[in-house]
């Protein structure tokens, strides 16, 4: 039937040819038309997706009306409205929380440094909490479990109320920032987390109370219960009563690598918003009462009195770069 239309109409233009070029002329204009229709009506869908795709934007917009905060733009990554599942933030829904991380290493300070964070209403920091195996056991458990500290998730003795301003963890270097340090620094740059670096200078210091603190995690000096920080000067005294011997052929080796380890640890994550504190216990000695930490330091005063073999551990560091950490006044 059609081939028999198509024929017919041949035949029936074909006697007159003028008119067959106007046919033609109109079949273009027809198709160009057709084309310029589709072509338009592309367009048009394509502004009505934009539109609708800005109206859900809006609507986010709307969800959440905290208003503009009116500080640097600078500061802005490091602003958070966290949306915890455990409860809700209520009336401070619109303040913002920072995120920090304290990274440090045993017998720094710490512990202390943290009590006195968490003596502020605002802040929330949620101790060592990578020192559970499970949670560090590789790069999806430790994300995961940042996730839930950073979302205000994580329950802890530390955890504040719905208007935490600041929050984080306690975090030592060999519990996993050195060993996975490219994606811990991604992570910390993706969700805005400042780096605060905790260190201690005289590393002899540190060492004497390492070797103090496993020896009481056997010998329990204080009531058959080990204690690595104390709230009482008499319980800091017996603690200090053990005077460690230090082993002074693995001393320079140890102080070394001891350092190599907070070298690296600095460079890795500089490129993170950081500060970096060294000897904050020593450096806040006079506001030690105002700011009302309740524990009392171990080990005090001259070095000499702490270490049962001075003698060698003097002779094996004199003439060495680490022949400060002799001094008593140096990082104390
Ligand atoms: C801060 O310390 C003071 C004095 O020790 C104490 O009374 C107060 O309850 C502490 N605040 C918090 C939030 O821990
Ligand atoms: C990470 O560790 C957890 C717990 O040990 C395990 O369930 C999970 O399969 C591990 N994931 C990867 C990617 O290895
Ligand atoms: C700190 O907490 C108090 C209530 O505990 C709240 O009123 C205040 O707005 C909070 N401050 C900040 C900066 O979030
Ligand atoms: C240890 O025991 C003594 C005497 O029983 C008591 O006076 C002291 O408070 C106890 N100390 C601790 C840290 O429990
Ligand atoms: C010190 O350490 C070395 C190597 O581990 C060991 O051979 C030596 O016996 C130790 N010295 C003392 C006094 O413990």
């Amino acid at each position: 039937m059609a081939d028999d239309l198509c024929f017919s109409a041949k035949d029936a233009f074909s006697i007159k040819p003028v008119k067959k070029s106007a046919l033609v002329l109109r079949m273009i204009v027809l198709v160009f038309v057709m084309v310029c229709g589709v072509y338009i009506c592309s367009i048009c869908l394509k502004q009505i997706g934009t539109q609708s795709t800005a109206g859900f934007l809006n609507v986010q917009v709307i969800d959440r009306p905290c208003p503009e905060p009116d500080v640097e733009a600078s500061e802005i990554p490091y602003m958070h409205y966290p949306k915890p599942k455990t409860f809700s933030r209520a009336e401070c829904g619109c303040n913002p929380v920072r995120y920090f991380a304290i990274l440090s290493m045993q017998r720094s300070g710490s512990g202390w440094f943290e009590t006195l964070l968490n003596n502020h209403t605002n802040i929330s920091s949620n101790g060592e909490i990578f020192s559970v195996k499970i949670r560090k056991s590789n790069i999806s458990t430790i994300f995961e479990t940042l996730d839930k500290v950073y979302n205000l998730d994580w329950l802890s003795s530390a955890s504040k109320n719905e208007c935490t301003a600041a929050v984080g963890l306690k975090w030592m270097l060999n519990q996993g920032p050195i060993q996975n340090h490219a994606e811990i620094v991604d992570y910390f740059k993706k969700h805005g987390v400042s780096a605060i670096f905790l260190f201690r200078r005289n590393l002899l210091r540190r060492m004497i109370s390492v070797l103090a603190n496993s020896y009481d995690r056997d010998k329990k000096l204080l009531n058959r219960t080990h204690k690595s920080h104390v709230h009482l000067p008499h319980e800091a005294e017996i603690l200090a009563s053990y005077r460690p011997s230090i082993n002074a052929t693995l001393l320079m080796k140890d102080l070394k690598q001891v350092q190599e380890t907070t070298t690296k640890a600095l460079e890795y994550f500089k490129s993170t918003r950081h500060i970096k504190l060294v000897d904050v216990l020593e450096f806040l000695k006079v506001p030690l009462q105002e700011v009302k930490s309740r524990q009392v330091k171990i080990h005090r005063g001259s070095l000499s009195s702490h270490i049962e073999n001075w003698d060698d551990v003097q002779k094996t560091l004199k003439g060495t770069e680490y022949e400060n950490f002799l001094r008593t006044d140096y990082g104390r």
